[in-house]
């Protein structure tokens, strides 16, 4: 049954015996946002639900399912988390930790802020793509409507990233489908950079753009290209963005800082920073940077270099023919949300600054009382990981599994943090508990490859053997029994055996690659041996 309110059509429906929808608190191009109460552990939660209108359109409901794949991937501090999803009435819907918060959007709209605190947001926003892009995973859609405030850590300014409905996964399951097949470009035009608009194939620098449009955004007011959306396509890909000193006068914030964002600015990705710890180094070091700290440390280690630059290859005559076509559509709530201001930053006078920024906070887990108790047991799981804490990890991950058995086993923020220490002691377990989960052969194939210690490769090797995954744990073994001591491991001596019985040729291949390669050291002696 429907309730008769047009605009929180579901208030008061109850979803799945579970989630009891209250009233509408946001909305945007795919979904209704509702507050809800989790019925059976009384605490709230935010619901998404796909706007029936575009159940029946190709695409959406794979959109949908994409945020959910996307969202379960990922956990960081600074992004929304996902408890659960389901589909009610042939809707699908999404259940979120609540943030009781407003979005930057909401901000923004009393003014612009103080060039300190924009970078310390921007700061914030960086070391979450960061972590997204080292996932292989591209946001696509970062605007001031995807981001919310929500204080922590004594902080009213820390970070949480929504809306992954975009989102572009470069590899594994739910690898993106082609969005463009259906006549809908990912993004917002305003928010868009040129490669987009030219639907060249997506990588991390889309989001570098989006990154400095969100700076340019708070430290302005508006953005550098509004009106109507051809003139913003147009503008995207051919005008450069007024330098934000011209607009505001030089006192308003630093020429350094004016430079990291005409940097990410730049029409050509080439000429834009190449990475988001790129980008946050060169903000820490402008004097608005240097004032604020945050969690994001030094450059961390190398990440995997985006791919190699494309020029671009549409003249902005023709990428403009293009949207005029019809080829690039957007689905139009998006080009409802672009900002109600739309006469130019320069005939604006912004509005007063906000007060100077409060210290940047430590990334806190999400908010205790809008998540359900596995989840704070999933955040203890995934800190203990990072420090190698392995007997915490595995009290974590029971004590998850005991409050929240179904999400918690499917949950790969948790399945990856146990993998990430796995131990033989532990494989058995490991197994049994996330083998409902589509990606644990994939984390365990990582380990065995990832420099890990002996006994963890064992471990993932042995995993996968139980998981059923027979061909790929030899592909492992053999991987293993290339690169170690065979002979003093009693495990690899199983493996072995398993592999003389393999009927792959790739196995075959294996052992005349071996004794052709005429090598004498330590470890290619021990094979031998095993291989007489
Ligand atoms: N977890 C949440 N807690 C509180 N409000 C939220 C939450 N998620 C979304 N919202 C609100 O709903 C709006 C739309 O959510 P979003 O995920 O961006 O939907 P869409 O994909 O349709 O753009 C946001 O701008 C925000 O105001
Ligand atoms: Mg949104």
């Amino acid at each position: 049954m429907v309730s008769p309110d047009p605009v929180a059509p579901l208030a008061g429906q109850l979803l799945d015996d579970r989630y009891e929808l209250l009233e509408v608190i946001g909305e945007g191009g795919v979904g209704k946002v509702y507050r809800a109460r989790h019925v059976g552990l009384d605490r709230i939660v935010a619901v998404k639900v796909l706007h029936e209108a575009l159940v029946e359109e190709a695409g959406f409901v794979g959109r949908f399912q994409r945020e959910a794949v996307a969202m379960s991937r990922l956990y960081h501090p600074h992004c929304v988390g996902v408890v659960d999803s389901g589909v009610y009435e042939s809707r699908p819907y999404l259940v979120l930790e609540f943030l009781p918060g407003q979005t930057l959007r909401s901000l923004l709209s009393q003014g612009r802020l103080d060039a300190a605190r924009a970078v310390q947001i921007a700061l914030q926003l960086l070391e979450t793509l960061d972590y997204f892009h080292g996932h292989h995973v591209i946001h696509r859609d970062l605007k001031s409507e995807n981001v919310m405030l929500v204080e922590s850590s004594g902080s009213k300014d820390f970070v949480k990233v929504l809306d992954f409905g975009m989102a572009k996964i470069l590899t594994g399951p739910g690898a993106d489908s082609q969005l463009s097949k259906i006549g809908i470009v990912p993004g917002t035009p305003s928010a868009m950079a040129p490669e987009q608009i030219y639907q060249l194939p997506p990588d991390p620098r889309i989001d570098i753009y989006a990154t400095g449009i969100l700076l340019y955004e708070m430290v302005v007011g508006t953005r550098p290209f509004v009106g109507d959306m051809q003139a913003v396509v147009k503008m995207q890909i051919s005008t450069p963005p007024k330098p934000p000193r011209q607009i505001l006068g030089q006192a308003a914030l630093s020429e350094e800082l004016e430079q990291v964002i005409m940097k990410a600015l730049e029409k050509d990705r080439v000429d834009r920073y190449g990475t988001a710890n790129e980008m946050a180094a060169a903000l820490r070091l402008t004097p608005e940077g240097r004032t604020v700290s945050t969690s994001l440390g030094p450059a961390g280690p190398a990440r995997r270099r985006a791919p190699h630059p494309r020029h671009l290859a549409l003249s902005a005559g023709a990428a403009l023919a293009l949207a005029v076509a019809g080829v690039l559509l957007w689905p139009k709530k998006e080009v409802h949300q672009e900002p109600a201001t739309t006469t130019s930053a320069s005939s604006t006078p912004p509005p007063a600054a906000a007060p100077a920024p409060a210290p940047a906070p430590e990334p806190a887990p999400p908010a205790a009382a809008a998540s359900p108790t596995w989840i704070e047991h999933r955040d203890k799981a995934v800190a203990a990981a990072k420090l190698g804490q392995g007997d915490a990890v595995f009290e974590a991950v029971e004590s998850a599994l005991r409050d929240g058995a179904a999400t918690a086993s499917a949950d790969n923020a948790l399945m990856q943090a146990a993998v990430s220490v796995i131990d033989r002691k532990h494989t058995a377990f490991v197994v049994k508990a996330f083998r409902s989960n589509a990606q644990l052969a994939a984390a365990l194939i990582e380990t065995s490859a990832q420099g890990a210690a002996a006994e963890q490769r064992h471990a993932a090797y042995e995993g996968l053997r139980m998981l059923g995954e027979e061909a790929r744990a030899d592909v492992v073994a053999m991987r293993i029994l290339d690169v170690e001591q065979a002979s003093t491991c009693p495990v690899m001596r199983a493996a072995w055996k398993q592999l003389r019985a393999a009927p792959d040729p790739r196995v075959k291949k294996f052992r005349a690659d071996l004794r052709s390669r005429g090598r004498k050291d330590a470890h290619v002696r021990c094979l031998k041996t095993l291989l007489r």
